[in-house]
């Protein structure tokens, strides 16, 4: 584990201004006496009490960074999750499979089917206990953490295998199962032609077996898990346990100013602006009763109409860009909504932990603001926000070549799309927005009650929102390796 950043060394300042507050749970709510912060973060609020094998982890670090995991072995986990770009890919909505290049400067190359949908996730302490669910809309859960049969609602339902306890090693089953973001189009390769029929067993066991025969990979799983013996005894469980294991340690993030305050309970960690801003915050802006807890995140869903730009999830009610375009597809993207059909739940996301916000721009579901003042100033009046967004103003990265999705069992083809069914495809990524019936249903199921703050109180905040950067955080690329089992270049490649 030498990837492991080292610690950063905080002085703790001698006089100060200690916070006015006893430091209470996490329960975050404001009293009389002042403001209440969460308690800090220990080892037990991890998986495997922040001490998995380390063999595992290793396992996990060279699955992560290995293209082996995509269909055209073209991509990797941390091609999306770049641990020198926040842990995701500093842009709004990223290239998958198909595309060349990293971070911001990833580009297409060979024909896709489609956009990325939803903005790269940070992976800052995904290994905490309290994630319940994981993706913007929760679509991996486990439904009683205490449950030890351990219940997890997930796409797959019962196709997921019932050794999978823990919501991140669940989460690891579906990226590979994605054509855009890891498998693949029809036609390409095994993995894509199942996918194209949503045949996960068939993709899991056909990943489990190229893992497997890979001589390097098959040490490390021997090593890692007693009940391997032979190629045959690997399955897609072992990857994914391996891949938690590794995300727990990799990405866990605690050595920020604010982790100072937390753990000593002394403000003059923090620059001053930002020990306003952290009042505000805690108390009167009211952002801790949904960013609460040492995460900032109650992990619960919440409807504060943050604008949809690309193509959405393909789901809703609405028909009017199949009825416009023939293009067989939707444009909306519902969040929360889509997982339990609770109208309240309707463009509701999963609220996100704050921890390294500064880093992992753009930000919003769909990565619709690219400035984190803009995206606090939303909070202010939601709705007079939306109004005021303009889609125009976000650069999605250029598709070259969109390719036609063949219909399900038919035999593949590739036919680039015809220019005006081309035309059609680009209308997707503003079609919500240039819908008045569209943006209205985002602005009605807005829950977040607009508020007044100054010019200064926004800088205040921002200026805590900074002190959440742990600066061990700010580049972790030392944990690319240099070489990966399958002798495949790792995606992303080391760097200096
Ligand atoms: C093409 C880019 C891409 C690739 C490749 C990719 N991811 Fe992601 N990841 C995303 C996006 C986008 C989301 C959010 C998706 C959503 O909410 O629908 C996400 C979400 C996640 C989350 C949930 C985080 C949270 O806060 O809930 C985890 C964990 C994760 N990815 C891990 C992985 C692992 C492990 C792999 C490799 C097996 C992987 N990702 C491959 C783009 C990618
Ligand atoms: C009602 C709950 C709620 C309150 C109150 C709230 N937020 Fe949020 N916040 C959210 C949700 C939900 C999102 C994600 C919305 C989306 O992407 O559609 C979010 C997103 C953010 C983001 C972007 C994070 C990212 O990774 O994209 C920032 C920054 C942020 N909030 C800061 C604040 C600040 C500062 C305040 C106080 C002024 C605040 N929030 C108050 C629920 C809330």
């Amino acid at each position: 584990m030498n990837f492991r950043p080292p610690t950063l060394i905080i002085a703790a300042a001698l006089s100060g201004s200690l916070l006015p507050a006893v430091l209470a749970d996490a329960s975050n709510e404001s009293s009389e006496d002042g403001i209440s912060l969460p308690l800090p973060l220990t080892d037990q609020d991890f998986l495997y009490d922040s001490a998995p094998d380390p063999t595992l982890v290793e396992l996990g670090r060279n699955l992560f960074f290995d293209p082996i995991l995509s269909g055209n072995r073209n991509i990797s986990c941390g091609t999306c999750h770049d641990p020198a770009f926040g842990s995701g890919d500093g842009l709004a909505l990223g290239i998958g499979e198909g595309g060349v290049g990293a971070g911001p400067e990833r580009v297409t190359v060979d024909p896709i089917t489609g956009r990325v949908p939803r903005n790269a996730q940070p992976l800052w302490n995904i290994g905490a206990r309290s994630y319940v669910s994981l993706f913007h809309d929760g679509r991996v859960e486990a439904l009683d953490r205490d449950d030890a049969t351990g219940a997890i609602r997930n796409p797959a339902g019962s196709d997921l295998p019932t050794d999978i306890f823990d919501p991140l090693a669940a989460q690891a089953f579906f990226p590979v199962t994605s054509p855009i973001e890891m498998a693949g189009q029809h036609g390409e390769n095994p993995i894509a032609n199942a996918a194209q029929h949503e045949d996960r067993r068939e993709i899991w066991s056909i990943l489990a077996g190229r893992v497997a025969a890979t001589p390097e990979f098959l040490d490390m799983l021997r090593g890692a898990f007693a009940e391997i013996k032979t190629t045959e005894d690997v399955t897609y469980s072992h990857i994914a346990k391996a891949l938690a294991a590794f995300q727990t340690i990799a990405f866990r993030s605690d050595e920020s100013p604010f982790d100072a305050v937390l753990r000593t309970g002394d403000l003059s960690a923090l620059p001053t602006k930002a020990q306003q801003g952290l009042s505000l915050f805690f108390g009167t802006a009211g952002c801790s009763s949904c960013h609460s807890g040492p995460l900032l995140t109650d992990h619960q869903f919440h409807a504060i109409a943050v604008p949809q730009i690309g193509p959405g999830k393909g789901h809703g009610g609405d028909m009017t860009y199949l009825a416009t375009t023939g293009l067989p597809s939707r444009a909306e993207d519902e969040g929360r909504f889509r997982i339990t059909e609770n109208p309240s739940d309707l463009f509701a996301f999963r609220t996100p932990s704050l921890r390294n916000v500064a880093l992992t721009g753009p930000w919003g579901h769909s990565g619709a603001y690219s400035s984190l003042e803009d995206m606090v100033r939303h909070h202010l009046n939601p709705v007079a926000s939306f109004a005021a967004f303009n889609p125009s103003d976000v650069a999605l990265p250029p598709i070259e070549h969109v390719q036609r999705i063949a219909a399900r069992g038919s035999q593949f083809r590739f036919e680039p799309l015809e220019v005006a069914r081309r035309h059609a495809f680009d209308l997707r990524d503003t079609w919500v927005m240039a819908s008045p019936q569209l943006r209205r249903r985002i602005v009605d199921s807005n829950r977040l009650a607009p508020i007044e703050l100054t010019c200064e109180e926004i800088d205040e905040l921002v200026a805590f929102l900074h002190a959440l950067t742990d600066p061990t955080a700010v580049d972790r690329s030392e944990m690319i390796p240099n070489r990966v089992p399958s002798g495949l270049p790792p995606q992303p490649a080391a760097r200096d």
